[in-house]
């Protein structure tokens, strides 16, 4: 098991009618000033938004209000949030949405804490030194953004989707009932739930052994997600399958499927956000879009990794040598992907990719040659470009 430092510091508030709890808790930062933060209107239909005001209003904070983030969140907004907060000196960001509305009110509250451009701390040109405090109804179980150090955000110039992390940004809180997600569209749900196992999976690829306790808990998490996305593809509105997927959600992206592991491997991460700043497709879609060939150009180099895959999580029979079972293990999953209606190519999402495209992807993701990706194989732009080309 290698070294490790294992941070959660966000206050996880569980269960049904909990989203009535957000003025207390908003309250208990000892903050001045909220700006709410929200997407494009799924929180005003439902009407939790309406119920988070009034939340604020019982609990005498004030607060104003940003709407309008789009999913593959984008850095004009974030320029205009940063406005806000400081025209109307904001202390605290609350986010009530999914995944895009959290890493828009993180980028927010890192461009509110520093001076410069916020995207700087994306193009990994400056750290940040702060972040404004942020508190998160969640509304999907996808991204695990409520409790990760990261945010991804997509730069309109260059259609660029970068990632920044830092523990400045950990929620303080994160409110969650299962209820909420009742009215995703299956798309949403199904799309979120490869993203949560994504995650784990992430981690679970690398390049260390020996780590029963972590591996033990992985292989748990993606099975009991596989079982009650299923449920939920039949049976939206089944709370008990809700709340295993929500809570599985930030387990999935909390660091704890990596502790004493090297980090694992992401590439599969990489390869997809060129797909969502290029093509504005949901994160979760693209990821079950590129793995499985991701999956075939790398496992040769970890045959063992993947068969323990194949035989733990997918249930597969162990063939004679561990490649057959490899493979196996990921036809399996892709047959997984399918069942949930998930792209298992890019064609799949309605996109033909031309050469050209292909090739832009690979120098985008490589970040114009600059930087290799993966740990079970490094892949330089070649790579990520016969990724992109099995992948189409
Ligand atoms: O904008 P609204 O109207 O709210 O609609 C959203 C959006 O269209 C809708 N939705 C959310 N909750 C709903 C709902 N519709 C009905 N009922 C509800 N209860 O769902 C759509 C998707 O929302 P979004 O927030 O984009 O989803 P998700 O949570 O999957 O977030 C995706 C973003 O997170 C990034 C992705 O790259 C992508 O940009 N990621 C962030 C990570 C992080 N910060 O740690 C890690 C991930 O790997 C990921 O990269
Ligand atoms: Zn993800």
């Amino acid at each position: 098991m290698e070294n490790f430092q294992y941070y959660t510091p966000t206050k996880v508030v569980f269960g049904k009618g909990t989203e009535d709890q957000t003025g207390q808790l908003v309250a208990e930062q000892g903050c001045r000033k909220v700006l709410v933060h929200y997407g494009s209107g799924s929180v005003v239909r439902s009407g939790l938004l309406e119920r988070i005001y009034r939340s604020l209003d019982k609990a005498d904070i004030p607060y104003v209000s940003l709407g309008g983030v789009v999913p593959n969140p984008r850095l004009s907004l974030v320029y205009e949030g940063i406005e806000l907060c400081r025209k109307e000196n904001v202390d605290f960001i609350l986010a009530v949405g999914g995944g895009s509305v959290i890493d828009s009110a993180k980028a927010i509250g890192y461009g509110a804490a520093n001076d410069g451009d916020v995207w700087d701390f994306y193009e990994k040109k400056r750290t940040a030194q702060g972040c404004l405090p942020i508190g998160v109804v969640l509304t999907i179980a996808a991204a695990g953004s409520e409790m990760s150090d990261s945010s991804v955000i997509t730069n309109e110039n260059g259609w660029l989707k970068r990632g920044y992390s830092s523990n400045y940004a950990r929620a303080r809180f994160a409110v969650m009932n299962p209820e909420l997600t009742m009215t995703l569209p299956k798309y949403q749900t199904a799309s979120g739930c490869v993203d949560i196992m994504m995650h784990t999976m992430e981690r679970y690829f690398n390049r260390c052994d020996n780590m029963e306790m972590t591996d033990g808990i992985s292989e748990h998490l993606l099975r009991t997600v596989m079982k009650n996305a299923e449920i939920l593809m039949s049976e939206p509105d089944d709370y008990n399958a809700r709340a295993e997927v929500m809570w599985a959600g930030s387990l999935s992206h909390n660091g704890l499927t990596g502790c004493g592991t090297d980090g694992g491997d992401w590439a599969s991460h990489q390869l997809e956000h060129e797909l969502g700043g290029m093509f504005d497709v949901a994160h979760g879609a693209g990821l079950a879009a590129v793995w499985g060939s991701w999956a075939r150009y790398v496992m040769d180099a970890a045959p063992k990794r993947f068969a323990k895959f194949a035989v733990n999580v997918m249930g597969v029979a162990p063939e004679s040598d561990d490649t057959m079972t490899a493979v196996k293990g990921i036809e399996a999953m892709e047959e997984f992907y399918r069942t949930l209606d998930m792209p298992v190519s890019i064609r799949d999402m309605g996109i033909e990719l031309s050469e050209e495209q292909m090739r832009e992807l690979a120098e985008k993701c490589s970040h114009f040659g600059k930087r290799t990706i993966g740990c079970i194989r490094k892949l330089d732009t070649e790579d990520m470009y016969q990724i992109y080309r099995a992948a189409r």
